[in-house]
């Protein structure tokens, strides 16, 4: 499995287009805003999307969901524990804010332990509850990558401090999901730097 960040919007999200170099099907990863930026990488690099997944339901990972969905006409997932919010968009001010546009619904839930086939690749899904109650991880096969979303980030954790957020759910999901997995894993995050599981190990202060 390959991928490609493409940073979009005020809160500079990260959009991952996770693709199969072999076939060149791609996951559309939290397109959160500058939907013209996605269209562009992902002719740029020759894919052809075959579904749109979001990490959580927040407003700056969501927001192109609609663009995405009207140009590619793919499947879009969610965790059902976050799929209420993007139809019912918590903040108005924050989404006028960001140009964000309502998302459609879910087509179909993503399911904790689940591999998602992108081409010949998988996406094995981690429910990392805590940031949001349905937020994922999404672990890449043959250990390639983790798309931590706004669970994990380079030196830090996702906030808590907003609806259904928790911060015991957060560093138990953490704790025990991402932390187990192996040292010299690439995490990438849903905003900011890359970093590995080991490096968030030995220096992130929320983790110590
Ligand atoms: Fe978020």
């Amino acid at each position: 499995m390959k991928y490609m960040a493409v940073v979009v919007g005020a809160l500079e999200t990260n959009c991952y287009l996770a693709y199969c170099p072999e076939t060149r099907e791609a996951a559309i990863v939290d397109p959160g805003a500058d939907h013209g930026r996605i269209f562009a990488a992902v002719a740029e690099l020759e894919l052809k999307p075959t579904m749109i997944l979001n990490t959580h339901g927040h407003v700056d990972h969501i927001g192109a969901n609609r663009e995405m969905k009207n140009k590619y006409r793919v499947p879009l997932r969610i965790h059902k524990a976050d799929a209420p919010m993007l139809t019912h968009v918590a903040s108005i001010e924050l989404s006028l804010l960001l140009g964000a546009e309502e998302s459609p619904p879910a087509d179909s839930y993503l399911k904790e332990g689940e591999a998602v086939a992108i081409g010949r690749h998988r996406l094995t899904v981690i429910h990392t509850p805590g940031h949001s109650p349905g937020s994922v991880s999404l672990f890449a096969d043959s250990g390639s990558f983790l798309l931590s979303g706004d669970t994990l980030f380079f030196g830090g954790i996702g906030r808590t401090d907003l609806p259904g957020g928790s911060y015991k759910e957060i560093e138990h999901s953490i704790t025990t999901k991402l932390l187990t997995l192996p040292d010299d894993l690439l995490v990438l995050p849903g905003h900011g730097p890359h970093t590995t599981i080991g490096q968030e190990k030995e220096s992130n202060p929320f983790l110590s």
